[in-house]
């Protein structure tokens, strides 16, 4: 048996795109800042006694529920890799909490697939090191997750099964930076990334996407290596726009924005011509990541809730990686 926790995390140069189904390889690197509130804990204990698996979730606010369907199969899958590696069929039993809305835009699944992974290797005795670690939360489908194992500031590569793994590149105290979520929607999103990434090449602006991307990469380094809000910021928004652009234009068009989501790019852009730095970053879906320096937090958090548009808003700072809990 073990218990492990891991971090949500927001992208800064985003994962859109899989180049690999059967791996999970994506098309480009990214680069990602966990988050120090928006926690998985996760245990799992392999009986013997056990039948079969039993999954239970228990989501930010709600009551204990057992995973069905999509969402079984996927952890199920998961832990039938990880036994594979231990050489065991023993079937498990996993109970996992998260301490965040699941409707609130952030990526539960990332957290969720870092903490799966280090709980069950540790209970299987697989003494995995924090790159193989990483590889395997990769594997799990989630490909984000890879980014939720290493500490703080972190890295994704592109490559290939060895060498695409995530590491830090700089640990949380590093920078002292803030993610407020402006929820705007909390429906659950209609169109899945699974889906997405494999639709990203139909999009005739993939091309220019992956052009810049390799740019963006650096910058968005060096921004974090001497803490520059301004690169970051523009270098992030920038991403943003170009992962949404192929969304928007691939074969079937995805449209994850709404008019909430419009309002609050608005806002924050105007903001920062009054002086008060702020930067939107968007994923799959309709809700705003806005990244300002710590400092600013408390003020463009009451700016983004006065907005009408929000509903309501969680902020975060930068965060540690997946760890055991004893
Ligand atoms: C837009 O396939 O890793 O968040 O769809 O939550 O399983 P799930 O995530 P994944 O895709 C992540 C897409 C993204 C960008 C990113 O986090 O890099």
């Amino acid at each position: 048996m073990a218990t492990a926790i891991a971090p949500a995390n927001i992208a800064f140069i985003k994962y859109w795109g899989m180049r690999d189904e059967a791996s999970i390889l994506p098309y480009n690197g990214s680069i990602s800042m966990n988050l120090d509130t928006c926690l998985t804990t996760t245990t799992v204990i392999f009986d013997p006694l056990l039948k079969d698996d039993t999954i239970t979730l228990t989501l930010y606010g709600q009551h204990p529920h057992e995973a069905t369907g999509r969402a079984r199969e996927r952890v199920v899958t998961h832990l039938d890799r990880l036994r594979g590696l231990a050489g065991v069929t023993t079937r498990a039993n996993v109970t996992s909490v998260n301490t965040f809305p699941s409707d609130a835009g952030i990526a539960s699944s990332a957290a969720a697939f870092a903490a799966l992974t280090l709980a069950a290797t540790a209970a299987l005795g697989l003494n995995c090191d924090e790159r193989e670690l990483s590889r395997l939360a990769r594997r799990s489908g989630s490909g984000s997750a890879s980014r939720s194992i290493p500490t703080g500031f972190v890295e994704w590569y592109n490559g290939d099964d060895i060498s695409s793994f995530a590491e830090s590149i700089a640990p949380p105290d590093h920078w002292n930076l803030a993610d407020i979520v402006a929820v705007v929607d909390t429906e659950a999103k209609k169109i899945g990334s699974a889906e997405n990434h494999l639709l990203v090449t139909s999009s005739p602006y993939f091309d220019t996407r992956m052009a810049g991307i390799e740019q963006r990469l650096a910058d968005t380094r060096t921004a974090i290596a001497r803490r520059d809000l301004t690169l970051l910021g523009t270098t992030m928004e920038a991403d943003a726009v170009s992962m949404h652009v192929v969304c928007m234009t691939q074969t079937p068009p995805s449209f994850y924005w709404n008019a909430g989501t419009m309002a609050v790019i608005h806002a924050v852009r105007s903001w920062r011509d009054e002086g008060l730095e702020s930067y939107f970053t968007i994923d799959a879906g309709p809700n705003v990541h806005v990244i300002c320096a710590d400092t600013q937090r408390a003020e463009v958090q009451r700016r983004l809730e006065a907005l009408p548009e929000v509903q309501f808003t969680l902020a975060n700072g930068a965060g540690q990686g997946a760890r055991l809990s004893i």
